[in-house]
């Protein structure tokens, strides 16, 4: 059994970034500006947004944090997103969601200009992924694949099952990995919540995709011998034990199932490190195609 080492990997891509953007300045040139806009005081989202924008600074990048009340209307907000549409220094951004529930979510990701949506949720990018054209790649299903990648696993007509139709998460993976070159090229089952007998499409996968958020529901039992699974799962689970009163558990009963896979992505440690690493990518295409 081979482990997809997240944490790893992604620090190989953030220090591949950093040289880049060392010789773009040795070259005189203009280091990528990502900014992020966070609505609010969701925990998790602080947590996340002050992440990227630390993953920026550590390598080079400039980043704005664009921090505005839990109370802001929709109509300004859409005020602030045509303002950033419109910044000139600005490469790329990103909206973090989820928005409070008086904003349409949609109308909010329809107004972001999609050569500066580095997330990659504007139809646009969205159709031009699903077209085979290049665009800006969710972060956690690029991650996913770049993983795949690195670390070599064949992927060509292999059934790969996808567990979850999230529009950032499982929509997206079936698309790449049924998109033509490598990793990809794969056929693919989408099952989600209303799937009858999960079991036997998973019992038959050669690689499987869990974003369910259904912490270790994915049991040895559930899987053949060699199969390649990745977990997107990520769950608080209460545990008085835990200084931190909780543990993050995946999808996948990882103790179970790593004895029958070839390949698996630990929880965490696994997908959670890659998806800055590649939203800091897709910032870096931004910079390029807006200097080309
Ligand atoms: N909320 C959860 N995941 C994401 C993400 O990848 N991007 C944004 N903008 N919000 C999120």
């Amino acid at each position: 059994m081979q482990l997809l080492d997240g944490k790893k990997t992604s620090n190989d891509i953030k220090n591949e970034i950093a040289a880049e953007v060392q010789s773009i300045k040795a070259a005189g040139g203009k280091v990528p500006h990502l900014a992020a806009v966070l609505v609010g005081n969701n925990g998790a989202s602080l947590t996340y947004v002050g992440s990227k924008v630390k993953s920026c600074q550590e390598i080079g990048f400039d980043s704005t944090l664009v921090a505005l009340p839990e109370t802001i209307t929709e109509e300004e907000l859409l005020a602030k997103i045509k303002e950033l549409n419109e910044d000139d220094n600005l490469d790329g951004y990103i909206v973090q969601l989820p928005l409070p529930k008086h904003i349409d979510e949609q109308k909010i990701l329809l107004a972001i200009d999609p050569d500066k949506d580095v997330d990659g949720f504007h139809p646009t990018n969205f159709g031009r992924m699903a077209l085979e054209m290049e665009s800006f790649i969710p972060a956690t299903p690029f991650g996913i694949m770049e993983l795949l990648e690195r670390y070599k696993v064949e992927t060509s007509g292999k059934h790969t099952v996808v567990i979850g139709r999230s529009h950032i998460v499982g929509r997206p993976m079936s698309i790449l990995m049924s998109r033509k070159g490598n990793p990809g090229d794969s056929t693919v089952t989408l099952t989600h919540s209303r799937t009858k007998d999960l079991a036997e499409f998973t019992k038959n996968a050669d690689i499987i995709i869990t974003a369910l958020g259904v912490p270790e529901f994915l049991k040895a039992d559930m899987v053949k011998e060699g199969v390649t699974v990745i977990d997107v799962g990520i769950t608080r689970v209460d545990d008085a034990s835990n200084p931190k009163g909780y543990v993050i558990k995946g999808d996948v009963d990882f103790d179970g199932v790593s004895k029958k896979a070839s390949f698996i992505t630990p929880v965490p440690g696994g997908v959670g490190p890659m998806t800055i690493a590649m939203l800091l990518k897709n910032t870096l295409l931004a910079r390029k195609m807006r200097s080309a």
